[in-house]
């Protein structure tokens, strides 16, 4: 076979790969979705794998695992194997062990753990390895994110009028129906949510992904809610126990309300809880992307202090009397000179969603 035609075959398995891993891609918990296609030494696809929901076993492992070693093999993954042994053996073992004798990944593990070692161990292995380089740069840009900082990545979301406020007449949604879908698959993308004292308690949200077949995959809630005001209506509204920050020195309600939610103390600092203890904690819950569903006044905090990887507003084209909560300047502050520049493409009908 030519050398030309050989790249082919290699660039396609390498695009396939991404394509599998992308089918996971918020489902695989801490670890990250790896996509895994097994060919023989003449091109021919011999098995395929993906990370596993919440992330294990790996994908190597569910390409590999079902094949014999009889026949000499090659694989193609988005990221390099794995080198360690967690709760499962290193990929690198049944790579070998099933006669693989060339590896091409497309992405180093940024994992401190990992990172590169999975390669090394391969060649000690006298297994070839080899990169080849992705079309998508971004792939596992939360996922970098969050290994590299030990904070989730922050995703926020915020509907507002055309005068940019985020209330209308005390209505819960003000956006349309395809603007809600698109809502709820930012809950399916995330894998945690957190709302403001004010929201849970005018909302009394649900917070969970109603997309149908996707309810399984709804995100860990956390409340922000200094004085711990909560109502009886909340006793029972999540399946999960959910988590709530305060800042309360009251045993009388910390004793009752432990029953129904996790309690976390945290100190305020000039009337403050701060942000980045709270995201610490969010990552050591297992979390690793946090979407910000408001209101204005949480979202501000986290703004003020950078922590906000990814904008999104979702602009009804309603319009607001008397807006109390605009939220004009935090887009003008976030120094994006033209907001029209941001417009996506995804259609939600009479609404406009900018991202950045
Ligand atoms: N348009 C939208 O997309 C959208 C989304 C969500 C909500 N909403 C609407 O917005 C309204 C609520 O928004 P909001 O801006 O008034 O309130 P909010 O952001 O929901 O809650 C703000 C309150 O949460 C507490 N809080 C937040 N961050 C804190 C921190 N770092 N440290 C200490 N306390 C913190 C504070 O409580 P304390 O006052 O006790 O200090 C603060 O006043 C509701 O009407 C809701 O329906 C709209």
């Amino acid at each position: 076979m030519s050398q030309k035609l050989n790249n082919f075959y290699k660039k396609y398995f390498s695009e396939l790969a991404f394509s599998l891993a992308k089918l996971n891609k918020f489902t695989t918990g801490a670890n990250p979705s790896v996509g895994c296609v097994v060919t023989n030494l003449t091109n021919d696809i011999i098995s395929v794998g993906i990370t596993s929901i919440n992330g294990r076993p790996h994908a190597e492992h569910n390409a590999l695992s079902r094949l014999t070693s009889n026949t000499k093999k090659r694989i193609f993954v988005t990221m390099e194997p794995c080198s360690h042994f967690g709760k499962t053996p290193p990929c690198s073992r049944i790579i070998k062990k099933k006669k693989v004798k060339e590896v091409y990944y497309s992405y180093i593990d940024t994992n401190p753990i990992v990172n590169g070692n999975g390669i090394n161990q391969l060649k000690e292995k006298k297994i070839l390895v080899s990169r080849i380089n992705s079309s998508d740069k971004n792939f596992y840009k939360e996922y970098d994110y969050s290994v590299k900082s030990k904070f989730p990545y922050v995703t926020s979301k915020l509907a507002l009028t055309k005068n940019f406020s985020t209330i209308l007449n005390g209505k819960k949604y003000f956006t349309n129906n395809q603007s809600l879908k698109f809502a709820h698959l930012l809950r399916y993308m995330n894998d945690s949510i957190l709302v403001g004292k004010n929201t849970f308690l005018k909302d009394i949200p649900k917070l969970d992904c109603r997309l149908s077949g996707l309810e399984k995959f709804s995100p860990n809630i956390f409340v922000i809610n200094p004085d711990l005001s909560i109502r009886a209506k909340h006793y029972n509204l999540y399946k999960k126990k959910i988590t709530i920050f305060h800042a309360s020195n009251d045993l009388s309600k910390i004793k009752k309300y432990k029953n129904y939610f996790n309690l976390i103390k945290l100190k305020k600092l000039e009337n403050l809880i701060d942000v980045s203890s709270i995201l610490k904690i969010i990552y050591t819950h297992g979390c690793r992307r946090l979407l910000i569903e408001g209101g204005l006044k949480t979202l501000e905090c986290f703004k003020n202090k950078k922590y906000i990887n990814k904008y999104h507003f979702i602009f009804s084209n309603l319009t607001s009397i008397n807006s109390k909560l605009s939220a004009k300047q935090l887009i003008s502050s976030l120094a994006v000179n033209r907001l029209s520049r941001y417009k996506q493409s995804i259609n939600l009908l009479n609404d406009k969603l900018f991202s950045f």
